[in-house]
């Protein structure tokens, strides 16, 4: 029998594999296909303040390996999702969540995350200062060392659950920005957020989304995101939970070894909406054949 479970920050996870914020609702929606309770954790649809309706449509472009989108963190604000969503969840839901918040300014992140502080119901608290597809906020949070470190000492005032700040990789230099989250008091990193990207329709002669750029996540990316992730592990002491392009049990396998404690998967719930159930079930046997009595062994071996 091999060991699937790890943890985060002192949170347990029966297995590594959670659905990265925005690709899976708030996760009851994926009740209906198979049991939610298979996974290792939930992260749920980022969330701000106020309410957001998102940017206008068409905001997704199909790529190969991947697609590029442009949400513009669409979701129905905090107090609903914490007085509606999160409570919804939890009738069908027993393992650790994650709530993922957003901001437009330090105020929105503190005043989020001590609101969400202040639910039982959540493990860890994400703090996305990555989200590419907004003019303020979001990513212009995560490009700065001293941005990072700004918005992590602050909502750290004011929480007393995990806090893992989410990167973006459109940074030069990734390793200057998670030292900034350790320096700033954050109980862990989760990375990568997407990469910038752009389609053109060749009938129209312009921009496939409406918003032009978006972000771009999928396969692709994996390469990328193991890159970052590999390098992080080595620069900081934080523990990682390891998102971009994962879509098998291989991957995360791949991606511990590089340093993550737990890895998020995106994109590939878009492409099959079973992605993170058939990843569970196939970890044990891509353990035994690589001879892995325990993932928690793993995590970081490929720097030995
Ligand atoms: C979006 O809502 O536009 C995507 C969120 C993100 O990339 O952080």
């Amino acid at each position: 029998m091999v060991d699937i479970s790890t943890s985060l920050s002192g949170v347990k996870l029966d297995n590594p594999v959670i659905p990265a914020s925005g690709t899976f609702g708030f996760g009851y929606e994926f009740n209906d296909i198979y049991d939610i309770n298979i996974l290792g954790a939930i992260s749920i649809k980022g969330t701000t303040k106020e309410p957001r309706f998102g940017n206008p449509t068409p905001r997704i472009a199909e790529c190969t390996a991947g697609l590029i989108n442009s949400i513009g963190l669409q979701n129905p604000g905090i107090d609903k999702v914490i007085s509606e969503e999160i409570p919804k969840l939890r009738t069908i839901y027993r393992k650790p969540i994650i709530s993922n918040i957003s901001g437009f300014s330090i105020d929105e992140y503190v005043e989020c995350c001590e609101k969400i502080n202040a639910v039982k119901d959540v493990d860890i608290i994400e703090v996305n200062v990555s989200c590419p597809n907004v003019h303020k906020g979001g990513m212009s949070f995560g490009t700065l060392p001293e941005n990072v470190e700004a918005v992590t000492k602050a909502v750290k005032k004011v929480t007393t659950k995990p806090i893992y700040i989410k990167l973006t990789p459109n940074v030069t230099d990734i390793v200057s920005i998670a030292k900034a989250c350790e320096q700033g008091g954050a109980d862990g990193i989760s990375l990568i957020n997407t990469s910038q990207g752009l389609r053109i329709d060749l009938k129209t002669k312009r921009p496939v989304i409406a918003n032009k750029i978006g972000g771009f996540s999928g396969r692709a990316i994996f390469p990328i995101a193991l890159k970052m992730v590999y390098q992080v592990y080595e620069a900081v002491k934080l523990p990682i939970m390891g998102i971009g392009g994962v879509s098998c049990a291989e991957d995360v396998i791949e991606m511990m070894l590089a340093g993550a404690s737990a890895v998020q998967v995106g994109a590939e719930n878009l492409v099959n909406p079973f992605a993170c159930r058939d990843i569970i079930n196939n970890l044990p046997q891509v353990m035994e054949k690589y001879k892995i009595k325990s993932l928690k062994d793993i995590i970081g071996e490929a720097h030995k």
